[in-house]
């Protein structure tokens, strides 16, 4: 049995949570600064890491009393090290160093974006979701975030090759960004896709960037691009970059219309991402590696359009599915938590000399 406390604070969520042996959430809590970035209409590096300093440790605080553990009792303390914003990391991680040394506790560190393939694997402690859902390897793997999107083919929760990711936007800084062309609100993803549901993009042929025939990495700025010219015509001739001019404004266009290229954007960006699933499944299987689950992690799962594609893909391909549910897609502790017990078990362990990385190649 071990008793974990995670903590994440990467980018604009601060969270603890509290973990047993890898698969059981004590606690889970998150406080979310969306009201603080929102009038800037995205997140402001500074003042996410003040905001963490104000909460982190009430939050962790409250991981604890909804776990009923006290600190004395935990194994481990976790960190969410890398990747993310700079400030925000070392704002988790000298506290995970300080309550680790405080306590005589290993500290663990944890790579946010592998964190987030695990989340699938957790369940909750009134065992809602059934003991069965811990994936089962070899698997293929996706992470769709605001700031990675990535295949990985995956041996087991600490072995994992990556297999191709975006040369430029990642899906959910394209959904964000849509999200402002579209006028849609904040937060730009959620808001997006539901604004999506109401329309039908039939309409509109948008591009879906595949390329080459074999290759496993994503581009989205071509997407976004069609999609700022659907909405707002081509720039005149002598105006380009920032400054540029168009033929209307988003205020030209009715609601309706709205919504029909919200539709035409998500099935873009959702087609493109289960064609290099079954394009990587493919791939695999072709060099005897076929993997029996996929796994999807990170904001952008919570995606209703990329859940029910998704789903439909392991049907046809005879794959297990694994997505996370709704409150363990975007940042959190407990997939912090619940692969640093992985860590834990095979012995491993950080010095307080662990540094935060602001971008790692996974
Ligand atoms: O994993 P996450 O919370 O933070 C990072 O690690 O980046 O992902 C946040 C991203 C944002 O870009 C947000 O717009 C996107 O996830 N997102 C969504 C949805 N919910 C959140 N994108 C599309 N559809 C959604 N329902
Ligand atoms: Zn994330």
């Amino acid at each position: 049995m071990s008793l974990i406390l995670g903590l994440e604070t990467s980018c604009d969520e601060t969270a603890a949570a509290v973990v047993a042996d890898g698969l059981v959430i004590l606690s889970n809590a998150v406080s979310s600064q969306h009201e603080l970035h929102e009038r800037y209409g995205g997140v402001v590096p500074e003042i996410a890491s003040r905001a963490h300093v104000e909460r982190l440790w009430p939050i962790v605080n409250a991981a604890l009393d909804e776990a009923g553990v006290a600190a004395r009792d935990l194994d481990a303390v976790a960190v969410g090290n890398r990747p993310g914003l700079v400030g925000s990391l070392i704002v988790g991680t000298s506290a995970a160093k300080a309550l680790a040394w405080s306590l005589s506790k290993p500290l663990i560190g944890i790579d946010h974006v592998r964190a987030h393939l695990y989340a699938a694997a957790l369940r909750d402690n009134a065992g809602d979701r059934a003991a069965g859902s811990a994936p089962r390897y070899p698997a293929l793997g996706l992470v769709v975030s605001g700031g990675h999107t990535a295949l990985y083919d995956i041996q087991g929760p600490l072995d994992m090759t990556r297999l191709g990711g975006t040369i430029d936007d990642a899906v959910g800084e394209a959904y964000d960004k849509a999200a402002v062309i579209l006028n849609a609100g904040y937060p730009g993803g959620q808001m997006l896709d539901r604004l999506a549901q109401t329309g039908d993009g039939s309409g509109h042929a948008l591009p879906r960037s595949m390329l080459g025939r074999e290759s496993l990495d994503f581009s989205f700025s071509g997407l976004k691009t069609a999609l700022l010219y659907a909405v707002r015509g081509r720039p005149t001739r002598a105006s380009r970059g920032k400054k540029a001019e168009f033929e209307r404004s988003i205020d030209d266009l009715s609601d309706r219309q709205r919504a029909d290229l919200a539709a035409a954007f998500q099935e873009a960006v959702v087609e493109t991402l289960i064609k290099k699933l079954a394009r990587a499944v493919a791939q695999l299987d072709a060099d005897g590696r076929r993997p029996i689950s996929v796994i999807v992690g990170g904001g952008v799962s919570a995606n209703s359009l990329l859940r029910r594609r998704v789903t439909e893909l392991g049907a046809a391909e005879g794959l297990a599915v694994h997505l996370p549910p709704l409150e363990l897609c975007v940042d959190n502790a407990a997939m912090i938590a619940g692969l640093a017990h992985a860590r834990f078990a095979a012995g491993e362990r950080d010095g307080l000399s662990l540094p935060v990385v602001a971008t790692t190649a996974m």
